[in-house]
């Protein structure tokens, strides 16, 4: 194996990750979704780009009520993406190639396919199966749900089963949609079932995890009301958040570090693996007590993902990033886009640039131009800071949200259950544009038709449209991740930041790097000679607004 990362243990603390929507990544058998052949022909592409791991959305048999974050069985894969032979030979062929692999574990609820729930229903109140999930009589006469949680898709958090004798029966919890049930993390069955999957793929090669809703396992005792005002915040998708309340009964509730210090000592039996956690819990001083010593290694860092493109909020959070993981002895992950939040090349390009929670949408219409401009700067930003970067499949194309989907092509469970008010997660789903000028635009064979429709404007921003074009933005990510790995300036993990005007980010790190981000509205003086690489092209005044640089220290 010849991985480029750090060498010896643990090789995460200074990764390049890159996210594979895997139904969206590459089309290998031409049915229209990306499967692991796609994936095993596009490696290469991977390598030159010049990532260090690869993590795999949700692989597993799923009836995809949820895009496959409803697991029917966590020790096979599914057929639309191919077989368990597949993936151990893309595993084997990604590490030949340098590459490691994460695969996605979605540990907080099953699908309503998979056997322990259909098992769950037939048995009745009462037994054992039901055990493992979070069933509940309802209120009153038994026909109101046991609390007033709702669920992240909308709607409330319970569904009342029918009892094997057709009577109208116990509720039970799903935060997500009504066909992923929430597990009982409190039951011991669940905890050694998912240690036993954790060993399952990591015999097979798996260099770790990321986490689904890593924050969501543990519940609080007697699963207390959340205090829903009775008039406000019915809004699809309006949930409490953990930051709202000062003790939140189903997010980051403290329980949930102790079944993370458990699945630690699985990963650390196993070798130098990656636990890696979704925990959406607010300002990272809560993320960090998810890492460290004993703990998970690395969690995102969602709060620099929701800043606005603003110099001041930026820098704080950056601040208060590296402290909280800084104390916590752990790596900071680093992110701008994912398969859950509007691209950011769309998100930049409107007057309100920050995440608008999970389906935020404005309406406002989008300067495309300056969002490309400011994700060409993001880019460099993101792959400066210490830590590690992740990076979502298709920013290094410069891939805006498609807003315009036809609701008949929409797949996302948030869609379906609001009746059409929201929109979901579908815009950033899109299959990729690799080649040629039609779709499918290479993603599958000819004549295929990709799950989601691509927009024809994309025919300028395949992979072959940009590979040899120096000013494009895949060259800018390949020449940055590059010197990522080469530049000694980029070793070391240290940071400070230099003077600056209002709205410039200026910091040194490592030895002697430099990085300018400018975000304010005149050219930031900087010296041509020593820039190592810029997003734009440096003006008389030097460094344009909505550009960045790095650069060696002037001698
Ligand atoms: C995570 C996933 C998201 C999924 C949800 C429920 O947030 O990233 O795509 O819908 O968990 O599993």
């Amino acid at each position: 194996m010849t991985f480029r990362g750090r060498r010896g243990g643990e090789w995460w603390r200074r990764a390049v990750l890159y996210e594979v929507y895997l139904r969206s990544f590459a089309d290998g058998d031409g049915d229209g979704v990306g499967d692991l052949a796609g994936l095993r022909a596009r490696l290469p592409y991977l390598r030159e780009l010049g990532v260090d791991a690869v993590w795999i959305t949700p692989w597993y048999p799923s009836p995809f009520a949820d895009g496959g974050y409803d697991v029917a069985d966590y020790r096979d894969i599914d057929p639309v993406f191919g077989t368990l032979a597949a993936a151990d030979a893309l595993v084997a062929e990604a590490h030949a190639l340098g590459i490691r692999v994460l695969a996605d574990i979605v540990p907080n609820h099953t699908s309503a396919a998979h056997p322990w729930f259909v098992e769950a229903l037939a048995a009745g109140p009462g037994s054992p199966a039901r055990g493992r999930y979070l069933f509940r009589d309802g209120r009153g006469n038994g026909s109101l749900p046991p609390n007033d949680w709702r669920s992240a898709f909308g709607g409330p958090a319970w569904t009342r089963a029918t009892e094997a004798d057709g009577s109208p029966g116990q509720w039970y919890l799903h935060l997500f949609a009504p066909e992923q049930p929430d597990l009982d993390w409190a039951n011991r069955e669940v905890r050694e079932e998912f240690a036993s999957i954790l060993g399952f793929w990591f015999d097979r090669g798996i260099d770790g995890f990321r986490i689904d809703v890593a924050h969501a396992l543990a519940k609080a005792r007697g699963l207390p009301d959340l205090g829903y005002p009775a008039d406000g915040r019915s809004a699809w998708g309006a949930m409490i958040q953990p930051w709202e309340v000062e003790s939140h009964p189903h997010w980051d509730v403290d329980d949930v570090h102790e079944i993370f210090q458990g699945w630690r000592a699985v990963a650390d039996a196993h070798g130098d693996r990656l636990l890696l956690a979704e925990a959406i819990v607010g300002v990272p001083e809560r993320i960090a007590r998810y890492v460290g010593p004993g703990r998970l290694q690395a969690a995102f860092g969602f709060p620099f993902m929701h800043s606005r493109w603003d110099a001041r909020e930026l820098r704080s959070v950056i601040d208060e990033t590296l402290a909280a993981f800084g104390a916590a002895g752990a790596p900071p992950v680093w992110l701008l886009s994912s398969h859950d939040e509007t691209r950011h090349v769309t998100r930049f390009g409107r007057s309100e640039t920050a995440v608008l929670g999970l389906f935020g949408e404005t309406g406002e219409p989008t300067d495309l131009a300056l969002g490309t401009r400011r994700a060409r700067a993001a880019a460099l930003l993101v792959l400066a800071l210490p830590g590690i970067a992740c990076l979502y499949q298709g920013e290094e194309l410069g891939l805006g949200e498609v807003e315009d989907l036809p609701p008949e092509a929409r797949r996302d469970p948030a869609w379906r259950r609001s009746g059409g008010t929201v929109r979901g997660r579908d815009g950033c789903r899109v299959p990729l544009p690799w080649s040629g000028a039609e779709p499918p635009f290479g993603f599958g064979p000819p004549g295929s038709t990709p799950w989601l429709p691509q927009p024809a404007a994309w025919r300028g921003l395949t992979v072959e449209a940009q590979d040899g074009d120096p000013g494009s933005l895949l060259a800018l990510y390949r020449r940055a991740l590059r010197l990522r790995r080469s530049h000694e300036g980029f070793a070391g993990e240290s940071f400070r930041w230099l003077d600056a005007p209002a709205g410039v980010l200026h910091f040194e790190r490592g030895r002697g790097l430099r990085c300018a981000v400018n975000l304010g509205g005149r050219p930031f003086e900087l010296r041509q000679g020593d820039v190592l690489l810029a997003s734009a092209e440096l003006g008389p005044g030097g460094l344009p607004p909505d550009a960045a640089a790095y650069s060696t220290v002037p001698s």
